[in-house]
């Protein structure tokens, strides 16, 4: 039996009266990829912000790396890399500082940044500021700075937002590389099955706060040879035209 990196039971998250999660539950084994997929609304962001200790639920319990995300979250914090949404940065400071920053505040020493910049392709940036970056290489930056400490779990929110196709290619091709290397976990999030399905075990589908299916991937595509696409667009598209 593979250990598990996320398990959670039965989370429940309110906005203003509406349950944005409810019965969110999820299994991610350690070592995996599992691919979250859902339409824009379905919570997703919400989850991940719990997962990562930046929301409270009002109800249910989640466990990360084997640790209450409320009461241990400060343990949890030190293993897991994450971006949510759009990356904050010190606009007038290049990369290097920037992840020199991060690991500072995290108490790392001895990380080689130049490599982790390397893996992001952003090795020749230099000293420019990251104020005159283009969006996909903040998203890069981004990418380097959640994994430069070399957490555990990696919690990827739309990661490849802004990224044109050779760019989403390579971030494919390091995600499976962390994964095999370093065996870290990585929890990813996207409204688009094809961003997911080249790399994902595991995918859950999200309709409206609730995780509705949690199967490895492996069993979708054969059951649906041909139509894994139509297969998603058809569950996430009954989901939310019945809310
Ligand atoms: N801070 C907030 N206050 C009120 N409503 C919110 C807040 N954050 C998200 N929502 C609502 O919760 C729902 C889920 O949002 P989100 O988690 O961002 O979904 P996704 O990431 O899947 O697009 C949406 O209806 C959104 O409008
Ligand atoms: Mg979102």
């Amino acid at each position: 039996m593979k250990e598990v990196a996320v398990q959670t039971h039965n989370l429940i998250k309110t906005f203003s009266g509406v349950d944005v999660i409810k019965n969110y539950n999820m299994t991610v084994l350690r070592g995996s990829i599992y691919g979250l997929l859902g339409a824009n609304g379905a919570g997703k962001t919400t989850a991940f912000k719990i997962l990562s200790g930046l929301l409270v639920p009002i109800g249910g319990k989640a466990e990360v790396l084997g640790k209450d995300i409320v009461s241990q979250r400060d343990e949890v914090l030190k293993n897991i890399g994450t971006i949510i949404e759009t990356p904050i940065f010190y606009e007038h400071l290049p990369a290097k500082e920037n992840l020199e920053i991060h690991l500072s505040y995290m108490g790392i020493e001895n990380v080689d940044i130049a490599s982790v910049l390397e893996a992001v392709d952003l090795q020749s940036t230099n000293r420019h500021p990251v104020s005159k970056y283009s969006l996909g290489m903040r998203q890069r930056l981004g990418i380097a700075r959640a994994l430069s400490h070399k957490p555990q779990l990696l919690i990827l929110d739309e990661p490849t937002n802004g990224l044109d196709p050779m760019g989403i290619r390579k971030m494919r091709e390091l995600f499976l590389k962390l994964v095999k290397e370093e065996n870290m976990t990585i929890l990813i999030s996207s409204h688009i099955l094809s961003e997911i399905q080249y790399i994902a075990d595991m995918i859950g589908v999200m309709v409206n706060g609730t995780i509705i299916e949690e199967v490895p991937l492996e069993t979708i595509k054969k059951q649906y040879p041909d139509g894994l696409e139509d297969y998603f667009f058809n569950i996430m598209d009954g989901g939310q035209s019945n809310a």
